[in-house]
């Protein structure tokens, strides 16, 4: 999508990380943002920030786990705006728990946060981009995560979820005039790892959250300092405004993470090896 200057998109997770760096990044390329997340206080602040510098920007707060909330933030988009052209489905959380932690709570806030929202933020905004004519991109976050499984069960799935929706969906939405991009990052430098400040309250007290007080296994102490000593998220933003203009497939971050998915097409590749040219014994 070329031109993007004048043109209105709705980015969820607004308020934080990858999500404001790249509602900054469109406000810089002249785009009208719609900026939207759970956390009200730190979206009035944030929209505050970036109004002050002539930027064009709203807020809408909303839990993208909850549709009716998802449809409301459309509704104002269009109240404020008039038309929306570009939708980024980007609000996420880490967590979940692994094998013998996860209970079907922290499954619900997982998958609806992660995946859910991106799923009714297409069926909400798809159509209202596709009734003006001028074309758009959908844009959804998903992590590097979402294409090799080592982080945590719930969070994979939900990412390997968000690739797939975006693979899928990317012929027939381009035949509607609406390219489709999915956002893998690699390690970026955000708040992350504090995604329990954004459990909704009905679920509170039923998803096991990290204890603050017990000692990090390996994993979690390394995927810290790796965020903590990641990628500017405005770079990401930038990123993502080039992946819009090319509508490319694909907006990666960096190459870190290339070898782990040649590793898992290898072992998926020997998986075929094993059984070509065989015959049914019976
Ligand atoms: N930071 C990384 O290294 C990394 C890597 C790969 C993918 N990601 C993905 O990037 C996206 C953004 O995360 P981030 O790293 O910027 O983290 P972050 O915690 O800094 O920002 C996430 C934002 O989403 C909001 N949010 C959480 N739950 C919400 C809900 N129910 N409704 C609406 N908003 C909600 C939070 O309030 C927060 O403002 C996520 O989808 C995450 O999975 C991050």
């Amino acid at each position: 999508m070329q031109d993007l200057a004048g043109k209105v998109a709705f980015v969820t997770g607004a308020a934080s990380g990858i999500g404001l760096g790249i509602a900054e990044a469109l406000a810089q390329a002249g785009v009208k943002v719609m900026m939207s997340d759970i956390d009200g206080d730190a979206l009035a602040r944030e929209v505050a920030r970036l109004a002050a510098t002539n930027a064009d920007v709203a807020g809408f707060r909303a839990d993208v786990s909850l549709k009716a909330e998802l449809q409301a933030a459309a509704d104002a988009t269009i109240a404020r705006f008039g038309k929306v052209h570009i939708l980024v489905n980007n609000a996420g959380v880490g967590g979940g728990g692994g094998y013998g932690e996860w209970s079907d709570a922290s499954w619900d806030w997982v998958i609806g946060v992660n995946l859910m929202s991106v799923v009714w933020g297409i069926e909400i905004f798809g159509p209202l981009i596709e009734a003006h004519g001028e074309g758009g991109q959908i844009v959804s976050t998903a992590s590097m995560a979402g294409l090799v499984a080592a982080v945590a069960p719930g969070y994979n799935v939900t990412k390997y979820g968000v690739v797939a929706l975006s693979e899928g969906l990317r012929p027939a939405l381009a035949a509607k005039g609406i390219g489709v991009s999915v956002l893998c990052p690699g390690f970026i430098r955000t708040r992350i790892m504090e995604s329990a400040r954004a459990l909704p309250e009905r679920l509170a007290g039923q998803v096991a959250l990290p204890d603050p007080d017990a000692p990090q296994t390996e994993f979690a102490r390394l995927a810290a300092h790796a965020i903590q000593n990641g990628i500017d998220p405005l770079y990401v933003g930038e990123l993502v405004v080039e992946g819009i203009e090319g509508d490319w497939p694909y907006i990666f971050t960096d190459t870190n993470f290339e070898g782990g998915v040649d590793l898992r097409f290898a072992a998926i590749k020997a998986g075929f090896d094993r059984i070509r040219g065989r015959t049914p014994r019976h």
